[in-house]
């Protein structure tokens, strides 16, 4: 042990060994290890004063419970440490030193132990009455399964009979058992025998047992020898030249008064209270149920009220306030209840009890963004197709107006699957774009226009960081007829970012370049948040009301995809001709179409594939 503390501890016990519970203050907290794993930790605790007793003088330690504000410990063994007494045990929760807390020894096994100390007194006292002259050296009170007392003369085994018709005599004169505390001097001056080298410079505990010679003594006893329950002398043995006299005391079968009696406290008849409050609670039996069971003739407030009787007469009127209390307060439930209304089979029902909504989920933030683009684009006649994830080189690239080799291919920084090349194919790859729609959408329609196709689909790429993932979505917008013109993929862009984005939301397109359109254009969305101006409203460096830039877009514009007027290539690949035939295409990412959209800020795409609940939920 680390910490040793001189200051010793308040035996309460020492002058009133029948109080089972009382305040302290926590004057040392020593933790014995690391924390359990169910949360409790073995501590060490030392308060300014105890009811429990410390294991010593052949008394066992008691047992009981140490509570404070914020946590308690279960104490299992109580030992001596200079002084000072170490409550040993669990902590669950926190003691802290300079606390208020609450002490509860275990009082059925504290009286246990009282009983077979005072038993011991009274045997070493009838063999001393019997055999005038024996000298008691030691004895045993229960640390161990036999009780005994020791003695350095000896005792015939014929002398049984007498000591067991003495120890029932000093029973029955039920004479008083009393404690004085003397100095050691004053303990010679009365000629008191000491058995054993006591300490000359702190007065000591002398119990008197009736008008018997004091002896000096630190343990718990009853008041008086009748109180004893009944002692048997089972034997006498010789041990290393000392003769040990054994006995046992009868525990009586109680009946149930009498162990309410031994048990009840205050601190017990609070934790009574509060049972039946948070059962009455919990009660949903009608109001005139509730009423028998707590308040009847026979109720649980009846019982515990019958109990009042085995308190201290000190205790009793604190006692009766705590009744009063609990009375009021179950009446009141009881009134409240019935003007609760009550169902028609006359059970009581509580209908202000809010209900129980079942769990509902919702589609993927990403499902939404998809069903929503669907939508916009049907409106105006669009037609949203699927074409295969896993697809041919030649729909993906060679089709678009890139054969293999082309250097603009490694912008797709795509997946191949380890499977055969087709002569007419190619390789078979994870589809880098939805792109390969737009051939496969021509073929499908037997190169015959109109075509106005809206094709989404999942799409792979080798690329992972805070704005791409592995698998991402997009959407392909394909439209091929006589006379169309890039004011058609400009209106069709505008219409796009107002019905997506909100009203005012405006396109801009840049001239780009991709193999598959010509012209090519880069395609941006005005920003929500600054309305394209790229400011919005803040300070400037000295505080005043200034314009700043938007954090949100830098510029005022968006970036998301690419568009053009399709290349003759891609159109003839489609088997269309394209001296009669012009069509624009355009196509981005959704995640990144969906991250833009007002309120959202969300500013790592991964976070949408994390399978995270917290944050799906919200969308
Ligand atoms: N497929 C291109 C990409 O994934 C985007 C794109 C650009 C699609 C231009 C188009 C287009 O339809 O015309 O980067």
């Amino acid at each position: 042990m680390a910490t040793e503390i001189t200051t010793p501890t308040k035996l309460i016990y020492m002058t009133d060994s029948y109080i089972q519970a009382m305040p302290a203050t926590v004057v040392a907290v020593i933790h014995d290890g690391e924390p359990k794993v169910d949360g409790t930790r073995s501590v060490s605790v030392i308060l300014d004063q105890t009811l429990f007793y410390a294991q010593g003088g052949g008394q066992p330690a008691d047992q009981g419970e140490i509570s404070g504000p914020h946590g308690k410990v279960a104490v299992s063994h109580v030992s001596y440490n200079g002084g000072a007494i170490l409550h040993k045990g669990s902590l669950e929760g926190q003691v802290a030193v300079g606390e208020k807390v609450s002490l509860h020894i275990h009082w059925p096994l504290r009286y246990k132990h009282m009983q077979l100390h005072t038993a011991g007194h009274i045997v070493d006292q009838a063999v001393k009455n019997i055999l005038p002259g024996s000298k008691s050296i030691d004895g045993n009170h229960g640390i161990g399964k036999k009780l005994s007392i020791t003695f350095s003369t000896a005792i015939p085994e014929t002398a049984l009979p007498a000591i067991q018709k003495e120890v029932n005599k000093i029973i029955t004169e039920a004479g008083p058992i009393t404690f004085e505390m003397l100095t050691k001097d004053e303990i010679i001056s009365r000629s008191i025998a000491i058995p054993f080298d006591l300490p000359s410079n702190k007065p000591l505990r002398i119990l008197q047992l009736h008008h018997y010679p004091p002896m000096p003594d630190g343990g718990t006893h009853l008041h008086t020898t009748d109180e004893s329950w009944p002692i048997t002398i089972t034997g006498v043995k010789t041990d290393a030249g000392n003769t040990l006299i054994l006995y046992q005391v009868q525990e009586p079968i109680p009946s149930s008064s009498t162990v309410a009696a031994a048990r009840l406290s205050l601190v017990e008849l609070k934790k009574k209270v509060a049972e039946i409050l948070a059962a009455a609670h919990q009660d949903l039996a009608t109001p005139e149920e509730l009423k028998t069971t707590y308040l009847g003739k026979k109720g649980r407030f009846n019982d515990l009220a019958q109990m009042l009787r085995q308190l201290t007469p000190q205790d009793r009127k604190a006692a009766g306030m705590i009744l009063n209390e609990l009375k009021t307060q179950l009446e009141q439930l009881i009134t409240e209840r019935a003007n609760k209304a009550s169902d028609i089979s006359g059970k009581w029902v509580d209908l202000s009890a809010p209900g129980q909504l079942p769990r509902l989920g919702h589609m993927h933030p990403v499902s939404q963004a998809m069903e929503q683009i669907t939508q916009i684009f049907e409106h105006i006649g669009f037609t949203r197709v699927r074409y295969p994830e896993v697809d041919w080189d030649h729909y993906v690239f060679e089709a678009l107006n890139m054969p293999s080799n082309h250097p603009a291919r490694d912008e797709w920084e795509t997946f191949f699957i380890d499977a055969p090349i087709d002569k007419k194919f190619g390789k078979v790859v994870l589809t880098a774009h939805t792109s390969n729609g737009q051939v496969r959408e021509m073929e499908r329609l037997n190169s015959t226009p109109p075509i106005r196709m809206i094709n989404i689909a999942r799409c792979y790429r080798r690329q992972q960081d805070a704005t791409h993932t592995q698998m991402f979505h997009q959407f392909e917008g394909l439209v091929v007829d006589k006379g169309i013109t890039i004011q058609h993929l400009k209106g069709t862009l505008d219409y796009f970012a107002q019905e997506f984005y909100g009203p005012g939301t405006k396109s801009r397109i840049r001239p780009f370049h991709f193999q598959f359109t010509e012209p090519s254009f880069e395609v941006d969305f005005s920003c929500h948040i600054c309305k394209g101006t790229g400011q919005v409203d803040g300070k400037d460096e000295e505080g005043k009301p200034a314009k700043v830039k938007c954090k949100f877009c830098k510029s005022g514009w968006h970036e998301v995809g690419g568009a053009g007027m399709v290349h003759p290539n891609v159109l003839k690949a489609g088997g269309i001709d394209a001296n009669q035939y012009t069509g624009f295409a355009f196509g981005w990412g959704i995640e990144r179409t969906y991250t833009l959209k007002p309120g959202l800020n969300i500013d790592d795409i991964r976070l949408l594939y994390s399978g995270e609940m917290k944050f799906l939920e919200q969308f």
